[in-house]
């Protein structure tokens, strides 16, 4: 029965995420990065006319979400993250891949996006969904224990 399995939380759903979701993506937001965003960053992202954000639900409680900006067709993902205790299940491929067509049926022509290149499971996220890498930031992430601030990896993705 899909109906109680969504509503025992038993299995991931994807949606469009709305302002309602702003506290809790802040939440997951300042969990999964060093620098957060704050809930009113956020709602202020939500409700722009060129950002789209689809997100995870596990029964009501949100467990990932993906936000991407469209400029003149071409698109940034602004940031993807997914709850630490539902990681490696395959929930951010789903999320990306919907997003992915989502932006591809409004027109978005080509994606890009930011990586550190120490940042394994996002770099296999990306390579497995067809980003490839056309530039390089050096020092471009704040200073590590080493003093060396980490490199940023620019990928891309043409959707058509
Ligand atoms: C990056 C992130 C969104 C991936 O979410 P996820 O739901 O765990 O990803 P998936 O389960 O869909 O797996 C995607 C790929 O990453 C791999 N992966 C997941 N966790 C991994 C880990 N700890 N180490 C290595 N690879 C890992 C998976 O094996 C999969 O690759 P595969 O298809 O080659 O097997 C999640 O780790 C996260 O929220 N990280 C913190 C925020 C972040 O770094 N966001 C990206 C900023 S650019």
């Amino acid at each position: 029965m899909d109906w109680l399995d969504r509503l025992l939380g038993r299995t991931v759903v994807l949606s469009e995420a709305g302002t309602g979701d702003a506290a809790a993506i802040a939440a997951l937001h300042a969990k999964s990065f060093q620098r957060g965003w704050s809930e009113q960053e956020i709602e202020r992202l939500l409700i722009e006319r060129n950002v789209f954000t689809q997100r995870a639900l596990r029964g009501r409680k949100l467990v990932g979400f993906v936000m991407s900006r469209d400029a003149a067709g071409e698109a940034e993902i602004l940031s993807i993250a997914v709850h630490a205790s539902q990681r490696g299940r395959g929930v951010a491929r789903q999320m990306l891949g919907l997003h992915l067509r989502r932006l591809a049926g409004l027109g978005v022509r080509a994606i890009f996006l930011e990586v550190d290149e120490n940042n394994t499971p996002a770099k296999r996220l990306y390579s497995r969904s067809g980003f490839r890498e056309v530039g390089r930031r050096e020092a471009y992430y704040g200073r590590g224990p080493d003093g060396k601030g980490g490199t940023a990896l620019v990928l891309r993705r043409d959707l058509v």
